[in-house]
């Protein structure tokens, strides 16, 4: 199959058709709960501190740091949609988190400014040339206070690759069916994902790429742009059930600090 790829297919694809094809993963509240229970364990919160949900979509990870008294999030994302989703959802909550449209490669927020920045959810390797990610990680490094952590929670490609899954699909509701399918090529993976409803037919014919890290090369990333005390947990899942979660399937966890 040949794979196209809008290179800044990324910033299309984020929308309501996304809120669903990824639902069990990104609206599911007892997986966010899960995933702030591993983050809490890992990095010291304290209610005071300024938190930074970059590329924090809908907010989804802000919200139950709110619920659980950590009062100062802003979220980040490039998703006007998903963003406005968010301010919608907190506002109608009462919660006052801050909703941010933004490139996370060059945010406009002042440096220094957060205690801690969360890049959560698998969103980094999106854009095409490296140099991508070693913006965002310098902009995150710009952005925390002197002994700031960063926490980052993507797919660990190397696990990816040892359990590669070409095709895949899932049904949701009654209705929508998504169908994957996915090519390996070194470090990327190129994906065709159909959205189909049963009654409707066909909702989107769309083509992303990702790039994958493994432990060693998202340690060398981070060291490079300057962070220290690099630590990875290779394996994470937050899902009770087996399943093929796409990219949010193997996931591994990166902390770092600011020195
Ligand atoms: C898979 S979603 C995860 C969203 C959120 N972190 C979560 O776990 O629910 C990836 C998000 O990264 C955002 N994103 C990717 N590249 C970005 C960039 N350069 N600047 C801002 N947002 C970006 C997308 O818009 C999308 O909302």
């Amino acid at each position: 199959m040949n794979f196209d790829v809008n290179p800044e297919w990324w910033k299309e694809l984020f929308d309501e058709v996304y809120l669903i094809t990824d639902a069990r993963s990104v609206c599911d509240d007892d997986v966010t709960r899960r995933e702030i229970d591993l983050i809490q364990a890992l990095i010291p919160i304290a209610p005071e501190q300024e938190i930074l949900d970059l590329c924090g979509g809908h907010g989804r990870h802000s919200m139950e740091l709110h619920n659980r008294g950590f009062k100062k999030c802003t979220v980040l994302d490039y998703s006007q949609f998903l963003i406005d989703r968010g301010r919608k959802d907190a506002g109608r909550l009462g919660m006052e988190i801050e909703f941010l449209q933004g490139d996370a490669r060059k945010t406009g927020l002042p440096s220094e400014k957060f205690d801690h920045v969360l890049i959560l959810g698998n969103s980094l390797g999106y854009i095409p040339s490296p140099d991508g990610d070693r913006d965002i990680l310098s902009e995150a490094l710009c952005l925390l206070k002197r002994g700031g952590r960063l926490l980052i929670d993507i797919v660990n490609g190397a696990t990816l690759r040892n359990r590669f899954n070409p095709v895949a699909w899932h049904e949701i509701g009654g209705d929508i069916v998504v169908c994957r399918n996915r090519s390996l090529d070194g470090d990327v993976v190129r994906a065709r994902e159909m959205v189909m409803s049963k009654k409707g037919g066909l909702i989107r014919d769309n083509f992303y790429s990702l790039r994958l890290y493994e432990p060693d090369s998202i340690q060398s990333l981070l060291s490079e742009v300057g962070f220290s005390g690099i630590n990875v947990i290779g394996e994470f899942s937050p899902f009770n059930k087996k399943g093929d979660y796409g990219f949010m399937n193997f996931r591994m966890i990166v902390t770092a600090r600011k020195s």
